[in-house]
């Protein structure tokens, strides 16, 4: 069975952006229908960019490690690009996920989605491009 890689169960120990966005301007939680585990995300949005992201996460290992790795891979990226990375990108960035993990790791991606959604939602002119 494969194992953890070094990087994931470093990120594990020390997960980066971990926490609360006071007043986001957008924040999506979603919960696992595989464990019933749950993730939120808080995004703060500049000029286009994911100016910040913070996540709070009721999840196992994978779970903190992929959120932790996730935020690092969308912070600064233009919301279009934040909002296409994938459980797959994310799993790769760790050194790979077992198969049986590969939910964990779409629960951080899934979160995200959610809050640049309500982001969306907040502001309509922000999807047209305007
Ligand atoms: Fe629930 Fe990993 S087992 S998030």
């Amino acid at each position: 069975m494969q194992s953890y890689s070094d990087l994931l169960i470093e990120h594990f120990y020390n997960p980066r952006n971990v926490g609360v966005i006071e007043n986001p301007d957008g924040y999506g939680k979603v919960g696992s229908p595989v464990c019933g585990d749950l993730m939120e995300v808080y995004v703060r949005v500049e000029d286009g960019h994911l100016a910040d992201l913070k996540f709070r996460t009721f999840g196992c290992a994978a779970a903190i490690a992929s959120a932790s790795m996730l935020s690092e891979m969308a912070k600064g990226q233009p919301l279009q690009v934040a909002a296409q990375l994938t459980d797959e990108e994310v799993a790769c960035a760790l050194g790979g996920l077992p198969e049986i993990k590969m939910h964990c790791s779409n629960l951080a991606a899934t979160a995200l989605r959610a809050a640049l959604e309500d982001y969306y939602d907040r502001h309509p002119e922000a999807r047209r491009g305007e």
